[in-house]
């Protein structure tokens, strides 16, 4: 792989011992994926945060790493945490926890990523460019950077993320390369989607499709709440990382579906049956946890309607971004949920917080992502389906 003489030294140690640290990383991925060089990023975006996912090992590299007095060269946040990090001991998060948790967050504060913990960056104005090179790591917003955004970043891992914000550069491979951003499949659905039909969609063309880049033809044009669900799905029952809808994306032009050798027909039964494929019981559930990924104001507005003068049987929790949080409780959406008996809950979300060490059996939610992870990350059942089938108010 081709190095300038800058990169050179900052391989042996010129710079500092972070950013030899970080490019030994970089260089390594580069070497493994035969990539030509390196390319100067204008983002990042780190996950590998939750002390339930990352452990002690993972808290011990981050303030070695933060010890070297490691800094990020490009505007970097971070994925979502494992506790709301002001609201967890009334969540019912243990002491023990949040410490190691909080711990891992002051790490990365230190190297100046900002410690935002949200999955949808892009709603906060982490918002690159089309074009331009990113090192993003959390999938769902991966495939939303270069579906939607048009910028270029593979799906990162955490430390190779974190390297990247470290040096400001990544090594110029996969999506990054235009020849890789072409589609391989149609896919052609034939009714008007609405509510969680974008998330069966993703989780049911992901899983066929794998790592693959999907085009897809809709009938009706999709809002970013939606698109940010689609990406979610597509990104988790599958290693989707870009995807194109005629209309709409901005390469779908570029993308050559002319030569794609495969086309899928996706009707109404089939996104219908993603609701019993995903629902592992058919309890009601005791927690409703929304907002996967992270939901954006209108969202919050959204439930906020439903709940209005209403009072919730089960628990509910809104996941959000502290951004999303304030705004809500300014338009007095937040006070509308609170009062109805839910939780505006930042910072973290239903599959990276400990959520089984808390009293609940059977999670309720609207994302095909987080039904896909929670009996598996969190040994609970859950049933999915959309927010009104869910909710049990009085
Ligand atoms: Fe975000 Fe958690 Fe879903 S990180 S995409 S809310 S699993």
């Amino acid at each position: 792989m081709h190095l300038t003489r800058q990169e050179e030294k900052m391989c042996q140690g010129e710079y500092g011992e972070a950013i030899r640290k970080s490019m030994e990383i970089i260089v390594a991925l580069g070497d493994i994926y035969q990539a030509g060089g390196l390319v100067n990023i204008t983002s990042a975006q780190v996950s590998g945060v939750s002390y339930k996912t990352i452990g002690d090992a993972g808290l011990e590299y981050l303030e070695e790493i933060a010890s070297c007095r490691a800094k990020t060269r490009v505007p970097s946040t971070l994925n979502p945490a494992g506790i709301d990090l002001e609201n967890w001991e009334k969540l019912g998060f243990s002491a023990e926890f949040s410490q190691h948790q909080q711990r891992i967050v002051e790490a990365y504060g230190k190297m100046d990523v900002m410690t935002t913990c949200t999955c949808t960056p892009y709603l906060i104005g982490n918002v690159p460019l089309k074009g331009s090179h990113i090192a993003w790591s959390e999938s769902s917003a991966v495939a939303y950077a270069n579906s939607i955004l048009g910028a270029r970043t593979n799906r990162e891992g955490g430390p190779s993320a974190l390297a990247a914000a470290i040096c400001g550069k990544t090594a110029d491979y996969g999506y990054h390369l235009s020849q890789n951003r072409l589609t391989d499949l149609i896919v052609e659905v034939k009714c008007d989607l609405k509510g969680i039909d974008y998330d069966s969609l993703g989780y049911l063309i992901g899983k066929n499709v794998k790592e693959g880049r999907p085009y897809f033809k809709l009938k009706n044009r999709p809002i970013i709440d939606n698109l940010k669900g689609l990406g979610a799905a597509l990104a988790s029952s599958g290693a989707v990382a870009l995807y194109h809808i005629e209309g709409i994306t901005p390469e779908y032009q570029d993308a050559a579906p002319e030569e794609a050798e495969d086309k899928i027909i996706i009707d109404q039964v089939e996104l219908d049956s993603v609701k019993k494929e995903l629902s592992t019981t058919t309890d009601t559930p005791d927690l409703i946890c929304l907002g996967c990924p992270h939901a954006s104001l209108e969202e919050i507005r959204y439930v906020a309607e439903i709940l209005e003068n209403k009072t919730l049987k089960n628990d509910l929790w809104l996941c959000t971004s502290i951004n999303m949080k304030h705004a809500a409780a300014r338009m007095g959406y937040a006070q509308i949920i609170e009062e109805a008996g839910g939780k505006l809950v930042f910072d973290t979300c239903m599959v990276v917080a400990p959520i089984e060490e808390l009293d609940y059996k059977v999670i309720g939610v609207n994302s095909a992502k987080a039904a896909n992870y929670v009996p598996n990350l969190c040994g609970l059942e859950v049933v999915y389906d959309d927010l009104p089938a869910l909710l049990d108010l009085n």
